[in-house]
Formats: C-alpha cells, structure tokens, sequence
C-alpha cells in the first residue's frame, strides 16, 4: 500500500501573522489526532522561516511553492534551492498550472527545474493536467503524455522515487469543479502507465500521484478511496485549519 500525502499550496495567502495563527491552529489540531498520511504545508517565501519553527515538534513537513534553477547570480527576485532549504523546505511543488500560464513556464523550463531540485536534494511535487479546452478537443493524454515525458528528461529511476506527480486538472483549480472520482482514476491510471514504460514497473507502482483541483473535505473521502489516487494537493480549502484539518482525517 502506497501511503498517502496530503499537501497543502496556500498560493499568495497568508502573511508573517496570518501564518502563525494557521500554523498554530493546525499543528495543534493535528497533536490531537492519528495522523494516517504525510501532511505538507507549502506557504510563501516569506512565512517559510517562521512555519518550520512552528511545525518543529509536529508531523507537518515544509514545501515552497516555487524556485530557480540557477544557483545563485543576477535572478532579481528569484529564490534557489538552497535558500528553501536554509529556512527548512524538503519539498517544492513545480509545474504548477498557475506557473505554467501565468508566469510561461514551459516543460523545458520545468525539467531544469525539477533537475536542480533532485540535484539540491529536495523532493518534487510536479504538476500536470489539461485544460478544459485540451480535455474536450481529445489532446488530454497527449498534453499530460507530453508534460510527464518532457518534464522527467534526463531524471533517472533513483531520482523519480523522489518525485509526487500531483495531477491537476486546470478546470477544477479554483473553480468549484471537481474531477468526478472515475475522471481522475482514470488519468492517474495513465499517468502511472506512462511511468512505467519509462523507468519500470516497480517504479511507477511506488510512485505517490496526488489529485489536486478543488478538494474540500465533502469531496475528499470519495477521492481518496479511488486505487491510484495517492493523495491530494489543496489549494482553497487548506487556507483554513478546520477544512485542512478535515481533508488529512478523510484518509
Ligand atoms: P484548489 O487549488 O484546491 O483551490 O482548486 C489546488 C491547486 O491549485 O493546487
């Protein structure tokens, strides 16, 4: 049995203050139950020190949701990994869909991405999934084909057994739209598929695949029961201790 792993991206929410407060309430919650899964919170920049003081003696493990792929130099307002890692950051989530349109980053730009963040030691959380046009149009599993295929160059089987792959469908982020249960069995399938053709089947079998795209602690049990659904990365509903709080106790 793959263990499961719930991560939370709080995106642009929560500054020095709001972040304590979360922090607080959220490890104090989690003191008072069986935790059954891993839990990640995944805060910006500016509360990563301050969150891994905090987390300290609790089971939450620290993520940054984002990074470079230089070491160091001239990247005005670029971070390495090295400074996530100096304020406690064992994983990265890359790939994210906002990244991807928001911010242009390509697969190639991904790929360095997650290469520096194996190389840096750090534990990737890469992001893939369709648009709602991609999915209609029939190019779904080429474009997650394509992100998984073009974003792993160069990875080796050692280093993928560090790897979550999240699968976020872009029309469910933030929309209210959740992927039925079988929809996304169904991509986690062919992601693990995809897996295995390139590094084995032991490979693809271990690999921890999350769903992410509006998980709230209604739809999370549902989710979570499916085969190939190895966790959730939560975006809205992780903003609050109570519905996070829900989401890890649904496993
Ligand atoms: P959401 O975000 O849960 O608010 O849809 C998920 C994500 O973007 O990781």
């Amino acid at each position: 049995m793959r263990r499961k792993v719930i991560a939370g991206n709080w995106k642009m929410h929560k500054d020095l203050n709001e972040t304590q407060s979360l922090v607080t309430k959220l490890s104090n919650a989690l003191s008072k139950e069986e935790v059954k899964c891993d839990v990640i919170i995944c805060p910006p920049y500016t509360s990563l020190s301050e969150a891994s003081s905090l987390i300290k003696d609790s089971v939450i493990k620290l993520g940054a949701q984002n990074m470079h792929f230089e070491e160091k130099g001239a990247f005005t307002g670029e971070v390495s990994t090295s400074m996530i890692k100096s304020v406690g950051c064992e994983y990265v989530i890359l790939g994210h869909s906002e990244r991807r349109t928001v911010f242009g980053e390509n697969d190639e730009v991904i790929n360095k991405k997650i290469k520096k963040a194996l190389a840096s030691n750090l534990k990737p959380i890469f992001c893939v999934g369709e648009t709602l046009g991609e999915r209609e149009s029939g190019i779904m599993k080429d474009v997650i084909k394509r992100q998984v295929t073009d974003g792993l160059q160069q990875v080796s089987k050692g280093e993928m057994e560090k790897i979550i792959v999240a699968y976020e469908p872009v029309w469910a982020i933030g929309t209210g739209k959740t992927a039925s249960p079988e929809q996304a069995q169904e991509v986690h399938v062919f992601i693990r598929e995809l897996i295995s053709e390139i590094f084995g089947n032991d490979t693809a079998e271990n690999l921890i695949i999350q769903y992410g795209g509006s998980v709230k602690p209604d739809n999370a049990h549902e989710l979570l029961s499916q085969n190939d659904i190895d966790g959730a990365l939560v975006g809205g509903a992780c903003l609050e201790a109570d519905s996070f709080t829900a989401i890890i106790k649904s496993v």
